[in-house]
């Protein structure tokens, strides 16, 4: 198509589509109807990930055509002194496979990542969606070339690129890709000042069993569910171990998806992660630090900050007893550099205050040292995973629950400590209730939670991801 023909059909469409939906935007839901003017993409080959003529692994694309509603096709008219370029997303992704729109240092940053073939650097156009034209980036667009390195699978390369100066209260769209092929149009929604809206997601652990297929199956139709109920957040973090063994055909299925793309996602690193070395290929760590690192991997613990919210991740595994004051220094050494940040959060895999009985062990082991480190640098709140069960903490103080059966509290002392349930229903543990615990629940039902921040106040809400009925809620209000 000639870009002439193709303007002259974007004009159309966009004159249907103000007379009908009088909308801007490409929203998650949309499908892209225009192509991109890239070349002829080379031969991928079997096998490879994300192609969906390969054997493995699939069920990410099927299950994704099966569960995602049919939209009709939509284009939209960039306001009227908006040029367009000639540059329009295509309709389907071409060699490029995994994206995630990763975390950045704040709120005005996300470090993109994702898998092609290419070893030239590939681009990422960002644009506000209301300066689209349809699936057209407007010559304003930002763009911003990768760093590329091998993912020493197969002949892929991972894609890294920082997107900047991204503003408050905001959806924007966005492609990624290279000679060889680019992706459809992505999208996401930057929050209010003060404000973060967050899904949250527990151990999503794909590649567990025999039944797997059945797990993949599930965990599309969850983020299906989750991606249509929460369109406008802001942000998704996952509480690590996105798959079993650490193996790409895993990670593929748990992150190839829109719940990953199109929010920016923060993750977790599992012990399950630990177990090879993708889980630094697929999701950035802004503000590395060097504490914490092991086996010379680049795994060091890291920070990021999002609308005053201000976000610990540590990568702490049982094992590192002997570096447990690494992360203390951390914490002490962030907090000094963000003291200005109203809340306070610790993302940690492990929690002090497991409800699984084979898990109690380590928790008290190390207990009295996290309490003492997060109640030192008046950490807020504290999440985690790896329990494939919930836990809600009393309001520990001093070391000790705060017993209350409120659902709200104003202005605490203590630190909330929350452990996230299975996200997929690959597996469940049974619960063996502490006295720290108020809530804990084992559903044998997949989960998945938001978490809202504003400036004076944190909302927790769990959802059972099957029927969505709401399992918990918790609420914590400054003053
Ligand atoms: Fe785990």
């Amino acid at each position: 198509m000639t870009k002439k023909l193709r303007i002259q059909r974007g004009f159309l469409f966009a004159l249907l589509a103000v007379l009908v939906l009088g909308l801007a935007g490409c929203g998650k839901d949309e499908q892209p109807d225009d192509v991109f003017i890239a070349d002829e993409p080379e031969d991928m080959g079997e096998g490879d990930i994300g192609d969906e003529s390969a054997e493995a692994p699939s069920g990410e694309t099927e299950a994704a055509a099966e569960t995602a509603p049919a939209e009709e096709p939509q284009e939209t008219q960039p306001p009227a002194n908006v040029e367009m370029s000639s540059v329009t997303a295509p309709d389907a992704d071409t060699d490029v496979y995994e994206i995630v729109l990763g975390v950045g240092s704040d709120e005005t940053q996300a470090i993109v990542k994702w898998y092609g073939t290419n070893t030239e650097a590939g681009t990422v156009y960002v644009a506000k969606a209301a300066e689209m034209g349809g699936n057209t980036f407007p010559v304003t667009a930002q763009i911003v070339n990768s760093t590329v390195s091998p993912a020493d699978y197969q002949s892929y390369m991972v894609n890294a690129a920082t997107v900047t100066g991204l503003e408050r209260d905001t959806e924007y769209c966005y492609m990624v890709g290279s000679a060889n092929g680019w992706s459809s149009l992505r999208s996401f929604h930057t929050g209010k000042e003060g404000q973060a809206d967050i899904i949250v997601t527990g151990d999503i652990q794909l590649g567990t069993g025999d039944n797997d297929g059945e797990n993949v199956a599930a965990w599309n139709r969850i983020v299906a569910d989750t991606v249509s109920r929460f369109p406008d957040y802001n942000m998704h973090l996952n509480m690590g171990d996105v798959t079993t063994m650490a193996f790409e055909d895993h990670y593929v299925n748990s992150i190839n998806n829109r719940l990953f793309s199109d929010y920016v996602t923060g993750v977790v690193y599992g012990n399950h992660d630990a177990a090879g070395d993708l889980w630094n290929k697929h999701f950035s760590q802004p503000n590395q630090s060097d504490f914490a690192q092991r086996d010379g991997k680049a795994n060091g613990n890291f920070w990021f900050k999002y609308n005053g919210v201000l976000f610990m991740e540590l990568n702490y595994q049982i094992e590192d007893i002997d570096i447990l004051v690494d992360h203390k220094y951390f914490i002490e050494q962030t907090i000094a550099a963000n003291p200005d940040c109203k809340w306070r959060v610790v993302l940690m895999h492990y929690s002090p205050f497991s409800s699984v009985a084979k898990y109690q062990d380590y928790s008290d082991q190390n207990r009295e040292y996290w309490l003492q480190v997060f109640e030192e640098y008046d950490i807020d709140v504290v999440l985690n995973g790896h329990d494939h069960a919930y836990t809600r903490s009393y309001m520990i103080q001093g070391g000790q629950p705060q017993k209350s059966d409120a659902t709200s509290v104003t202005n605490p002392e203590g630190i909330l400590y929350v452990t996230f349930g299975s996200a997929s229903g690959s597996q469940y543990h049974d619960v063996n209730p502490t006295g720290y615990a108020a809530k804990t629940l084992q559903t044998y039902t997949p989960h998945v939670s938001t978490v809202n921040f504003t400036q004076n106040s944190f909302k927790l809400t769990v959802y059972d991801a099957n029927s969505w009925e709401v399992l918990d809620s918790f609420e914590i209000i400054k003053e």
